[in-house]
């Protein structure tokens, strides 16, 4: 059988090399835990930091070992939210979208290994130089948050900067990757593992209301787009540079191209989005996916997610390798 073992199975110590993605409000503690109890690492989603959430969390997680994930230019804000999380020792911390510089040296100190997820190449070379442990080369398909990089030559770009400046990290790649075909192509684009939202948001772990969970069973890969209405909606300031990418539903139709619009009609507009988030209504608020959505055809336990995905890409490369 095909020894899927890498430098991110070595240096974190687990089975797979799939980490499921620290997703804001969607992945908890029970999602994380899943997934490090089926052999992957699991990130519980930081998101925008709410201490006494992130508590419950880590004690749904129980004694299973998961990490978790900040927004690195939110975390700046309140950063004694991460001191308070490193209390429950977290395997690893993920900070993505900001200068990790600031809480490296904590992060360390607390024994958790670090990930640092970008998306440019400029990133990348934050990440080396503050040597972080592990480095997510993030394409544009991902769900929820990012920028405009293509997984398909950022990841090995990426790895080629690793390796040529002799970086102990291992990477991973994000972005559009749900299946063993998507494992099985990162390993052989010079990842040591993927990171996985969508597919993970699509399972029966995840906190997602369950007409959500049906609008990706029924969504193909071309129904979401990168659009900045759902953060002015939910009035969260991002940085200049990133989008969000949902499914691109009645909402963001409506106001995508029409931001100012929507920025003088908040005051209206965002608690209809909150109360139609909460409903699960999939046309009047954000639905957080990515373009895996089209890979994507039934909600599934997190566990079950990861042995395919493992048998599926030992198929994969056992068929590359019967073709060498
Ligand atoms: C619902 C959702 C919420 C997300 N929230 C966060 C977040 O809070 N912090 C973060 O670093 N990344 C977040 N992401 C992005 C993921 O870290 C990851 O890069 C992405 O999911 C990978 O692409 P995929 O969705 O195609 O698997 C989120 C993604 C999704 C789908």
């Amino acid at each position: 059988m095909t020894d899927l073992s890498t430098r991110l199975t070595r240096r974190l110590g687990i089975e797979h090399p799939i980490v499921s993605a620290p997703m804001a409000f969607a992945g908890g503690g029970a999602l994380a835990a899943a997934v490090s109890r089926a052999g992957g690492l699991g990130l519980i989603g930081g998101g925008y930091g709410d201490d006494s959430w992130l508590e419950q969390q880590f004690d749904q997680a129980g004694d299973a070992a998961v990490g978790v994930g900040f927004i690195t230019w939110s975390l700046r804000k309140s950063p004694s939210l991460l001191t308070a999380v490193l209390k429950r020792r977290p395997k690893a911390v993920m900070l993505s979208f900001g200068d990790p510089r600031p809480f490296v040296d904590e992060i360390r100190a607390a024994g958790a290994a670090l990930i640092c997820q970008c998306q440019t190449i400029d990133h990348i070379w934050d990440a080396i130089d503050v040597g972080a442990d592990v480095i997510v080369a993030q394409g544009t398909e991902a769900g929820g948050h990012g920028a405009s990089r293509g997984t398909i030559s950022f990841v090995p770009e990426a790895a080629d900067l690793i390796r040529a400046q002799q970086a102990p990290a291992a990477l991973l790649a994000a972005g559009g990757l749900a299946d063993g075909r998507g494992l099985a192509a990162a390993l052989m684009l010079g990842a040591d593992g993927v990171l996985l939202g969508t597919r993970f948001w699509a399972s029966d772990e995840a906190l997602v209301h369950p007409r959500h969970h049906q609008a990706i069973v029924e969504a193909t890969g071309d129904d979401t787009q990168r659009t900045s209405v759902v953060d002015i909606a939910r009035q969260i300031a991002w940085p200049k540079g990133f989008t969000a990418r949902v499914r691109a539903n009645a909402f963001v139709r409506k106001w995508h191209g029409n931001e100012q619009a929507l920025r003088e009609a908040v005051a209206l507009e965002a608690p209809k989005y909150r109360q139609a988030f909460s409903e699960g209504d999939p046309e009047q608020t954000g639905v957080w996916f990515g373009e895996a959505a089209g890979l994507i055809g039934e909600i599934r336990p997190a566990g079950v997610i990861i042995a395919d995905i493992m048998r599926e890409a030992r198929q994969a490369l056992s068929r590359a390798a019967a073709l060498a």
